[in-house]
């Protein structure tokens, strides 16, 4: 199969902001205890931070880490978690059927958040708790002194504030999973009512407020209408969920995800702006991707889920999907569609970072290593710099179940202009076949390449694994080549690849 693409550096779509590197820590599983933290393992500092995690998250190019939920938050009381660690009560966590030993809370996590260089998201409970407990983590994170809130803060080893910019308004709040769930009229109500008080505290703060759990809740569209008109004016951003799985052995249209996660954008920005157009307001609302990801929810629901009213057990190894070459290719699409949204996706988080559903694997007391998708994102990160450029893409189409025709390629282009460093990002979708692929870059001038990286395997299903921990890696791509301003390059089957030039 063959496919052209024109990229033009006077095409831009918007600014490509880091928070799109964004990631997500979850008192969930082993993500935080046996994962982050695990005190006693040879890696681990002073502090019970596993050093070779750290390493791996600095590596993968994080921005911004997401904390401490998702469906966890719901039921979470922060203030038992800071202080002296002796006299932290252990707790039942609701969402994960597990216990709670708030051995690392927000101070530790902040701590942790500065060693692995990357920025704190933080959500509030608006499960179980409302404006009073929202008021007092920030006061505790983000005052600086005078206050006892603050002072306890200093007390417990932080003196400088948190100073935490962008906080979630609650988690997936239309979800009957959730502790405290509601309707679209009582969520929308109360996170008014949040966010005015959070802002009350410090205008500058820029505030996440929920969609839809995913676009197949009953209530979607219609939930982020009614969430949006009365919460305008006072959020940034409002929250997007997607996780893609592979069903039935449909191959096909589980490498056209990010195809559904294009109209899902499409979707969201078209209702905010139906909202702001409604309230005469010309504002324009962001949108936060703070949980996407490739996850086999059917296989979670099949697993043993922990139920019984005496089985609350520490850091169960929940949500540990192991990613193949197949996974990591979508999963690259999936940032493909979040980059080619840049002008209003301004913030996203891959969900999770660290044995839940995550890029990097550890074992307690043993090894830490990348999972497939780990390559995808950490190129990404690296590479997306400056804005994020239109492609003009013409490409043979295939049918899928789920979604129609579709293209066999997917790209997305990114250009810094103060650099001169741009970047392309590609998938071939095809089964069978190499594409040749031309991109017309003549727009940009004298350009060389300078790297070409390609993910793909003879076998799709590949992975890595406890076993075998670098069976997969990205190759470079050899058969790259420039000639009058115009790139060839040869893309193989089900494969993901980056080139950079400049
Ligand atoms: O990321 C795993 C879970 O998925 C989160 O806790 C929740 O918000 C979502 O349903």
């Amino acid at each position: 199969t063959s496919a052209r693409l024109v990229i033009d550096p006077r095409f831009p779509v918007g600014n490509v902001d880091r928070r799109l590197f964004g990631s997500f820590v979850e008192h969930l599983g082993r993500c935080v205890y046996d994962g982050i933290y695990e005190p006693g393992h040879p890696a681990s500092d002073e502090n019970g931070f596993r050093q070779d995690v750290l390493e791996l998250v600095r590596e993968l190019g994080v921005s911004m880490v997401r904390y401490p939920g998702g469906n966890f938050v719901s039921g979470y009381k922060w203030e038992e978690a800071i202080g002296p660690k002796a006299d932290r009560p252990r707790r039942l966590d609701m969402a994960w059927h597990s216990v709670e030993t708030n051995e690392v809370g927000l101070d530790e996590f902040a701590r942790w958040a500065k060693l692995a260089e990357v920025e704190t998201m933080y959500a509030v409970n608006l499960g179980t708790r409302g404006i009073e407990d929202a008021l007092a983590v920030l006061e505790y994170a983000n005052v600086e002194s005078g206050t006892t809130l603050s002072q306890q803060r200093i007390d417990n080893g932080t003196e400088k504030p948190h100073d935490i910019r962008m906080w979630c308004l609650g988690n997936e709040m239309d979800g009957p999973w959730q502790l405290g769930f509601s309707t679209a009229e009582e969520y929308g109500s109360k996170a008014a009512q949040v966010a005015k008080a959070m802002l009350q505290l410090d205008s500058t703060l820029q505030l996440v407020v929920c969609g839809s759990s995913s676009a197949h809740m009953p209530t979607f569209g219609a939930w982020e209408q009614t969430v949006l008109r009365k919460t305008y004016a006072d959020v940034t951003h409002i929250s997007c969920h997607a996780y893609y799985e592979e069903t039935d052995g449909d191959t096909g249209s589980f490498l056209a995800s990010a195809v559904d996660m294009d109209f899902f954008i499409d979707s969201i920005v078209a209702t905010a702006d139906a909202i702001g157009a409604e309230l005469h307001n010309a504002k324009r609302i962001e949108i936060s991707f703070d949980e996407w990801n490739v996850w086999y929810q059917s296989r979670y629901q099949n697993e043993d889920r922990i139920t019984a009213a005496q089985d609350w057990p520490y850091a169960p190894r929940l949500l540990e999907d192991i990613y193949s070459v197949l996974d990591a290719v979508v999963f690259g699409n999936l940032m493909i569609s979040l980059l080619k949204h840049a002008d209003r996706v301004t913030s996203a988080s891959l969900a999770q970072l660290v044995n839940v559903i995550a890029p990097i694997m550890t074992e307690p007391g043993g090894a830490a290593w990348r999972q497939t998708t780990f390559f995808p994102f950490a190129t990404t990160a690296r590479l997306a710099k400056g804005r994020s450029l239109q492609t003009i893409v013409t490409s043979d189409r295939y049918n899928t179940q789920r979604f129609g025709d579709v293209d066999f390629l997917d790209s997305a282009a990114t250009w810094d202009a103060a650099t001169g460093e741009g970047a392309i990002f590609l998938v071939n979708r095809h089964q069978t076949e190499t594409m040749t692929l031309s991109v017309d870059m003549t727009g940009f001038g004298p350009v060389q390449i300078s790297e070409a990286l390609t993910l793909s395997d003879d076998d799709i299903r590949a992975v890595n694994d406890l076993a075998n921990q670098t069976r997969v890696s990205l190759k470079p791509n050899e058969s790259v080549s420039m000639a009058e301003g115009t790139l060839l390059i040869e893309l193989p089957p089900v494969s993901w690849s980056a080139i950079s030039f400049e």
